[in-house]
């Protein structure tokens, strides 16, 4: 497949060769609130910096009854603004309605798909985005599969397969969902996504250890304390509570977002800057944390769901009043916990993780605190206040990365205080950021799986995920509730300060 060996999107100066090749982005689950609220208007941005070829097009498929004007208009009002390309890539678009268990659907979209090519002068690249409920993900793959839609009609061609997580519910059903996709496609075709991967600011930290001299020497037991990753926001489940009762914090965000991010700050340095560079590392990373145990879920895991309370000056309701919730759940809306990393640069190195909703405000940030200087030679009064010196990457808002030491007050006295030193994106750059879909979506169409995650990765996230779920299902680890616009029940407070050390304030 032509695919096969894309140019690497991590090299230095690689923007301007990175355009789609000519061919079909085929959204499945068009009709759905993704395709309107995050891919149509990624498609869009791609168009408007001109990143899509002329010979582009996208087909969408869903259950919903649209025949392709319907789609288009679809197109037309997922994206108000957009720039002039727009409306010609929205004329060349498709529609093929029908269920999923259906084979028919596959054969008709197998035949407009043809006929596009054949509009757009295709030579028949393919790139299928399962947008639906991951309830039908097998169904639809088996369908590509019956209708022999999953191999490429020629060697000049691709044919790639993303899906969005979650990837299961749990270790066997991750690897069974595996083993039903790698029925019709292999796993170099498979393109699974975590947006966390898109962000800017996640693959800076790649960047700032391997482009640098001065951080990695540091980076590891002999000169971290311990390590914080917080992954707070201050909104509730909104309306999606349906789908969070299903989920909760520890499959919504723990197994994924946090796990890439938590791989990215714990992994050696790879080889080469590449898919399978950085992924292996990535999963070795992954085996070497310490899998939790029933014991250490209670001492090191906290559960938390949230209270009524005030966000943002607005009083909220508790998780439990919120639409489609039960009003007895259990589900955890708050997880905070302690992971160790057993290898030779860890070794007793903690990693606090906290992640919740309805916390007092938006923020994604990694911290590395330094040991305490061995020995303090300002008298206490001098250098009251002087925390260890700490290295935060913020991963948003306000993206950057800040760099805390102590500084002599200016005066008379030798009074000493911690002072930031502070790169903010906004004003170091005049490019803007890619949205992180923007950046997957053309990523997928050129064949780069680099921030793609590759079905070890899931399988490694599950194990240190599932003893936990499990530790959950009885009642011996307690739900502790929070009040809405809090850092999270005491507890959180406990599992920390028992170290002595405590959670930052962001
Ligand atoms: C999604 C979760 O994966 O990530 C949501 O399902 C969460 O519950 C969202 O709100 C957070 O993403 P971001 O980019 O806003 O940090």
């Amino acid at each position: 497949m032509s695919g096969d060996v894309p140019p690497n999107p991590l090299a230095a100066g690689s923007d301007a060769v990175r355009q789609a090749p000519p061919g079909i982005l085929v959204v499945v689950g068009a009709s759905g609130d993704l395709t309107a609220r995050k891919l149509l208007p990624a498609i869009e941005q791609l168009s408007r910096r001109r990143l899509l070829p002329r010979s582009f097009a996208v087909v969408g498929v869903a259950r919903t009854e649209l025949d392709d004007d319907g789609f288009r208009k679809l197109m037309t009002d997922s994206v108000p603004h957009a720039g002039a390309g727009w409306a010609e890539l929205v004329k060349r678009s498709r529609y093929v309605t029908g269920e999923y268990g259906d084979p028919s659907t596959f054969q008709t979209l197998g035949k407009v798909l043809g006929e596009v090519e054949a509009d757009i002068a295709s030579t028949g690249n393919r790139t299928f985005y399962l947008a639906t409920i991951p309830a039908v993900f097998e169904l639809v793959a088996d369908g590509l599969g019956a209708a022999g839609l999953n191999r490429p009609a020629n060697e000049q061609s691709a044919v790639r397969l993303v899906i969005e997580k979650p990837f299961g519910r749990d270790l066997d059903s991750a690897t069974e969902l595996d083993a039903a996709l790698h029925r019709n496609f292999d796993e170099a075709q498979i393109y699974r996504i975590d947006h966390y991967l898109g962000k800017e600011t996640v693959q800076n930290v790649l960047a700032l250890r391997f482009a640098n001299a001065i951080f990695e020497p540091l980076w590891n037991r002999s000169f971290i304390d311990h390590v914080q990753i917080t992954v707070a926001e201050s909104l509730g489940v909104e309306k999606r509570g349906g789908f969070y009762e299903t989920a909760g914090a520890l499959r919504d965000i723990v197994q994924n977002h946090v796990m890439q991010v938590l791989s990215l700050t714990l992994m050696e340095p790879p080889g080469t800057i590449d898919a399978q560079g950085i992924r292996d590392e990535k999963v070795k990373a992954l085996r070497s944390v310490v899998i939790p145990t029933l014991e250490s879920v209670k001492t090191d895991v906290v559960r938390g769901q949230y209270d009524s309370g005030w966000s943002e000056g607005v009083a909220v309701q508790a998780y439990r009043q919120e639409p489609d919730v039960d009003p007895n759940s259990r589900t955890e809306t708050f997880v905070a916990m302690k992971l160790m990393c057993d290898n030779w640069r860890w070794a007793g190195v903690p990693i606090y993780v906290r992640t919740g909703k309805r916390l007092p405000k938006r923020v994604t940030e990694v911290a590395l605190q330094f040991h305490r200087v061995p020995h303090l030679a300002f008298g206490t009064a001098e250098s009251q206040g002087l925390r260890p010196n700490a290295l935060v990457l913020r991963i948003q808002p306000d993206e950057g990365v800040a760099l805390r030491f102590g500084a002599k007050v200016p005066g008379q006295a030798f009074n000493v205080r911690d002072v930031l030193m502070d790169m903010s994106y906004g004003s170091a750059f005049m490019e803007d950021a890619p949205d992180a879909y923007e950046r997957l979506l053309l990523d997928a169409m050129v064949g780069d799986p680099t921030l793609f995650i590759r079905s070890d990765e899931v399988d490694q996230a599950w194990r240190i995920v599932d003893p936990i779920l499990e530790a959950w299902q009885g009642r011996a680890v307690p739900l502790s509730g929070y009040a809405a616009g809090t850092w999270g029940p005491r507890q959180a407070e406990q599992l920390i300060e028992r170290d002595g050390r405590q959670w930052r304030k962001p």
